[in-house]
Formats: structure tokens, C-alpha cells, sequence
């Protein structure tokens, strides 16, 4: 049915850049007020479906403006968009986004309608969930939601991917157990592994030994970390060098490409070599999604030929 489905958060980004952080307590001047497609879950599926996966969206928003914005820029993007539910009443998710001079971002998320996503709206999707190559999954919508997400892919054989970002305290095991691989970063991997110390090698061997299948730590400029089912050390795959102008997204960016490449057979480490491509293109431009390549955009992108 989708080499793709997201289940997750669809965020209105309404972003501003600052030449300097204000202390607390303090106003500081910014550029203006930019407002653009966003949210984990819907950054995902622009994602794949931008490098030309056959995506869907599980997902809420309100009927509002910041929705019609969210729909209009999936439907762009070639996202199938009929199981994206527009909830009459419900303000969309939003995301009040700082950018700094380096391109790195502070983001407060109202979830409105995000709050909403439910269960029983995964038991609604049963059958492209259940036909889909991979089920991609954050931690924007409720956990209740995602876990019967994961529990529905794993057991209809799909395979799931799974994105624990904005970071809850822990996973329990069966949602672990259901990710191959689990995405995090290194502040998420080291949470997540209950350690105070260590390196990203370390972190992503113990979330394997709680039951992850497979496990991605994300690093930034410095690329990725891989550990496969079977291997017995980390693959780590190498950064692109790029200047920043606004890092926003672009771990969804990542995402949504490895889920893309995972549904096309790659491996996790093959897919990861090419996500650290789209995210690293994903962060020379403003915004999340308005920043995602096409194929073609990848092609002349830094890094081509990796
Ligand atoms: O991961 C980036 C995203 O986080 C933004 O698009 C914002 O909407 C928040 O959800
Ligand atoms: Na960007």
C-alpha cells in the first residue's frame, strides 16, 4: 500500500531568528515572522515522500489556517493525505520556533489537535498499517497512541521505526522490542540508556541489550552511529560538511529518508549514509520541510557520491 506511513504530530513552525538568546527577563529584537509546515511526524513524511517514497500521514489537525498550510504543503510534497483527519473546533499543533546565529533553534510545541491523536484512529488505519513497508513513529502525539502504533506494525510484520523525540523519561520494553531501528540523538540515547556517562557506541549497545532490535544515534555535523541487529560493534558513518543556517528538522529530515531507503531494501547502515545526506541538505536552508530535497535537489547537494 505505502513504502511509508507516519503516525505522528503535524506543527504549524511560527519561527523567528535572533542575532543573540534573550537572558530571562530580558527582549530581544528578531527578524520577522515566518510561518511554515513543521512537526515531527508531518516533517517525516515530507521527507520520504519528497525523495519520492509513496508516503501517508496518520495524523490531526484543526481546521484552520496553520491545517490548510499543513495540507497544502504535504500535498506538495506527493504525501497521500487521506488519513490526515481535520478535527472541526481543535487548533492545530504549533511550534514557537528561536533560531540563534549558528542555525541552532530552542522550540516550545503547543500540541492542540496533536493531543487528540488517538488509538482508535490507529485502529481506524489498520489496513495501511498493516500494508505498509515501514511505520515511522516520534513522540508528539500521546503514548498511548504510539504504542498502539508500534504494537499494530510489529505484529502485521511492518517494520518500525521509531523516533522517541521529544525524549520521555524511559520506553518500555515492548515499544524497544518493536524498533528496528530506534533513532535517537546522543542527548536521547544517553536518557534513554539511564547513563551519566559513556560514549554514543556505549549508549547504543545497551538500548540494543534492552531489546531495540537496531539502533541509530544521530550526531549532528559528526553524522551517525549504526548498530545493526548483528553487528557486534557500531558502524559509524561519516558527517557532511555543510554551513547551518537553521537546523530545524533536520533530524526528521533523517528519518524520513532512512525510513524511506529502509522500505526500498537498503540496510540500516546503507539508509543512514544516505538520511546523513538529506539532513545535512536540510540544514543550508531555512525552515524543516521548505528545506527538504528531491531526489534531483539531493543529486547536487555537498556530498553527492557518498
Ligand atoms: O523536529 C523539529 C520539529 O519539532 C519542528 O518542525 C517543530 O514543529 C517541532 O515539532
Ligand atoms: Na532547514
Amino acid at each position: 500500500m505505502y513504502d511509508v506511513l507516519v503516525i505522528g504530530s503535524a506543527n504549524a513552525d511560527l519561527t523567528v531568528r535572533v542575532s543573540r538568546r534573550p537572558a530571562p527577563g530580558e527582549t530581544v529584537p528578531g527578524t520577522d515572522l515566518t510561518e511554515s509546515a513543521g512537526g515531527k511526524g508531518a516533517n517525516q513524511a515530507a521527507a520520504a515522500a519528497r525523495l519520492g517514497a509513496r508516503t501517508a500521514l496518520l495524523a490531526r489537525v484543526g481546521d484552520d489556517a496553520y491545517g490548510r498550510l499543513l495540507l497544502d504543503a504535504q500535498r506538495a510534497a506527493g504525501t497521500e493525505l487521506r488519513h490526515v483527519l481535520v478535527e472541526p473546533g481543535a487548533r492545530t499543533g504549533t511550534a514557537m520556533i528561536v533560531v540563534g546565529p549558528d542555525g541552532d533553534n530552542t522550540i516550545v510545541v503547543s500540541p492542540g489537535a496533536n493531543a487528540r491523536l488517538s488509538p482508535a484512529d490507529v485502529a481506524a488505519a489498520r489496513e495501511a498499517v498493516a500494508g505498509s513497508a515501514v511505520v515511522s513513529l516520534q513522540w508528539e502525539v500521546p503514548p498511548e497512541t504510539v504504542r498502539a502504533a508500534a504494537r499494530a506494525a510489529h505484529e502485521a510484520g511492518s517494520r518500525v521505526v521509531l523516533n522517541p523525540s521529544p525524549v520521555p523519561r524511559e520506553l518500555d520494553p515492548e515499544l524497544l522490542a518493536a524498533a528496528d531501528p530506534l533513532v535517537v540523538n546522543e542527548h536521547e540515547a544517553r536518557q534513554l540508556a539511564q547513563a551519566s556517562g559513556g560514549t554514543p557506541a556505549q549508549w547504543a549497545h545497551a538500548l540494543r541489550e534492552r531489546g531495540a532490535r537496531s539502533v541509530v544515534v544521530t550526531l549532528g555535523p559528526e553524522g551517525a552511529l549504526v548498530l545493526g541487529a548483528e553487528d557486534a560493534e557500531p558502524v559509524a558513518v561519516p558527517g557532511i560538511e555543510v554551513t547551518a543556517v537553521d537546523t530545524t528538522g533536520a533530524g526528521d529530515a533523517f528519518t524520513g529518508a532512512l525510513a524511506a531507503r529502509l522500505a526500498a531494501g537498503d540496510d540500516v547502515a546503507e539508509a543512514a549514509r544516505f538520511a546523513v545526506r538529506v539532513g545535512a541538505a536540510s540544514v543550508t536552508k531555512p525552515g524543516a520541510q521548505p528545506s527538504y530535497p528531491t531526489a534531483a535537489e539531493l543529486q547536487r547537494a555537498p556530498g553527492r557520491g557518498r
